[in-house]
């Protein structure tokens, strides 16, 4: 197949990596956003941004509140889709794969190394649950805050999501509009993976 140049290699998460590194120094802000897609108990498609957090040997990880929308609905369908677009570079990553939380010591690493008032930040927030107001926010981190000293632990409703691909498909901008796609698939997480060229 003629897959060269941005396209070379025998590694998407390889491929992924290089792509992520050209973005850092030109998208102007949150190069690692990607918009999550999840579904809720009726198919109902949900979606927001995230960062990317980390690009490891065989998936990728973001972290969240585990009890938010986007929480509940991964830990009841096990799935989820994302999309990393780069408008500086014209280019576009799209994964679907499982989902595992990652609740271990990497987490708490990741919880560690943010700044100590988003730390307490995650304490005080019941993401995506209704607000009375922004006083009543500001209230819950004054008494988390307190609670927790200037180490907070990981709060146990918070921490990563690992996506484990099946699906993962690079598409960079080409001229009149004759773009280039590979998609890369496998039927489990053990198997190897197939790349097709796809239309545009
Ligand atoms: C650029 C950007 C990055 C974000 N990063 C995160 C993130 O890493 N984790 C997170 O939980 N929310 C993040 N958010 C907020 C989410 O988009 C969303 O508002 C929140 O997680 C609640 O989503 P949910 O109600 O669907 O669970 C980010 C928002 C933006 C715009």
């Amino acid at each position: 197949m003629d897959r060269s140049g941005i396209f070379a290699g025998d590694d998407p998460f390889a491929i992924a990596r290089a792509w992520l590194a050209e973005a850092e120094p030109v998208e102007p802000n949150d190069p690692n956003a990607i918009a999550l897609a999840t579904v809720d108990a009726e198919g109902m498609p949900n979606v927001r941004m995230v960062l990317l957090k980390e690009i490891e040997a065989d998936a990728f990880v973001f972290y969240t509140n585990y009890g938010s929308k986007k929480g509940q609905e991964i830990a009841a369908s096990g799935k989820a889709a994302f999309v990393l677009h780069w408008k500086s570079l014209r280019r576009q990553i799209r994964v679907r794969g499982v989902t595992e939380r990652e609740e271990g010591p990497q987490a708490d690493e990741y919880y560690a190394s943010r700044s100590l008032k988003s730390r307490l930040g995650a304490w005080a927030s019941r993401q995506s649950e209704p607000l009375s107001s922004r006083a009543a926010l500001l209230a819950e981190v004054a008494k988390v805050t307190a609670q927790q000293g200037p180490i907070p632990r990981r709060p146990p409703f918070w921490g990563g999501i690992r996506i484990r691909p099946v699906e993962i498909e690079f598409w960079a901008d080409g001229q009149f509009r004759l773009h280039d796609r590979f998609r890369w698939t496998r039927g489990g997480n053990d198997k190897p993976w197939t790349v097709e060229r796809l239309n545009p």
